[in-house]
């Protein structure tokens, strides 16, 4: 049984935004903290929209998602989420963006409050450093869609107390999604292998081995993914997936993480995927068709 009782998000992108759903959903009284009233209204506006496409798929009635709703607050202010049980940060992966907010949080929390990070990338022990309850600080990653997405890693960092790991397995239990344990090395599980693979294939098509396409078919027909590592790479977001090889890159010095010269040109250019309307592939067409980046 989970003994946490009200939530603080920090961040309200598509990750924040997700888990302050999930939260709602799951009965707790969920603060998100964004930087601007217009951020708030944006993933107040996801999140109704994300439970429209639940309803519409039949996870979820008319009455949840009102319920869910009216357990939501949003705020621009770090002092809304005082009275949180556990804070979970999902803010650009930036190390100092996010040590500056837990720093203010940790002299704002109570003593039992535990911090949470969904970092995907960046080291836990170093974010915690900069409170002072490093025994209370988890890392816990999240994967988009949260919504969908059963899998939650929890991560116990160097000081990270047992207690506070099995306080963090029963809440992400109770949100209805499957932990595992992970350590605090960059990437964790999930990440230190998908990572590899996502800049591989973006490799396999700069040698010229097959199209976008047909490396997207070839996994997925062949291998079972849910989608192909163009797709997938769109989804996660490009600028996202730079910034995390770059980070387990400079973690490990490794040549299978550094990101290969068409990602960051990609990035350059503005082709951040999904979210942008053009990465491997363009979105303005319907359905979308690979991106003429001359390879
Ligand atoms: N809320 C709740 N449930 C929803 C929902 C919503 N808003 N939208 C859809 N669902 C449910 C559907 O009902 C369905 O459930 P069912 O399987 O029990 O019927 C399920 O979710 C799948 O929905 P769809 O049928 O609409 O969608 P697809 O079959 O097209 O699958 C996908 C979409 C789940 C995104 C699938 O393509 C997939 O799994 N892709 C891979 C995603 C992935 O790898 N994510 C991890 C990225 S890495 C990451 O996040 C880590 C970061 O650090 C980089």
């Amino acid at each position: 049984m989970s003994d946490i009782k009200r939530v603080g998000v920090l961040g309200g992108g598509l990750m924040g935004s997700g888990i302050a759903q999930v939260s709602a959903a799951s009965g707790y009284t969920t603060t998100v903290r964004e930087v601007s009233d217009e951020l708030c209204a944006r993933s107040r506006a996801a999140i109704a929209k994300s439970f429209d496409k639940a309803i519409e798929k039949g996870k979820a009635t008319a009455t949840d998602k009102d319920a869910a709703l009216s357990r939501l607050a949003f705020t621009t202010s770090l002092a809304d989420l005082a009275s949180a049980d556990i804070v979970i940060e999902a803010v650009v992966e930036d190390l100092g963006v996010k040590s500056e907010m837990f720093r203010e949080l940790d002299e704002l929390c109570g003593a039992e409050t535990i911090f949470a990070s969904n970092t995907s990338s960046l080291t836990i022990a170093e974010i915690a450093a900069a409170t002072g309850r490093a025994d209370r600080f988890v890392g816990m990653h999240f994967f988009n869609p949260v919504p969908v997405m059963k899998l939650v890693e929890v991560v116990r960092a160097i000081k990270t107390s047992e207690t506070t790991v099995e306080r963090a397995l029963a809440f992400v239990a109770s949100l209805g999604k499957e932990p595992i344990r992970a350590r605090d090395n960059s990437g964790f599980v999930v990440n230190l292998l998908l990572v590899p693979y996502m800049i591989d294939a973006i490799r396999a098509l700069e040698s010229g081995v097959a199209s976008i396409q047909d490396i997207d078919k070839g996994m997925m027909l062949g291998a079972g993914y849910p989608m192909g590592p163009f797709t997938l790479l769109d989804f996660v977001g490009l600028d996202t997936t730079y910034k995390i090889a770059e980070i387990m890159y400079d973690e490990y010095r490794e040549q299978r993480y550094a990101p290969p010269p068409l990602l960051k040109r990609m990035v350059i250019a503005g082709m951040y995927g999904k979210k942008s309307g053009l990465g491997f592939y363009d979105y303005s067409k319907n359905p979308p068709v690979p991106n003429d980046i001359g390879v």
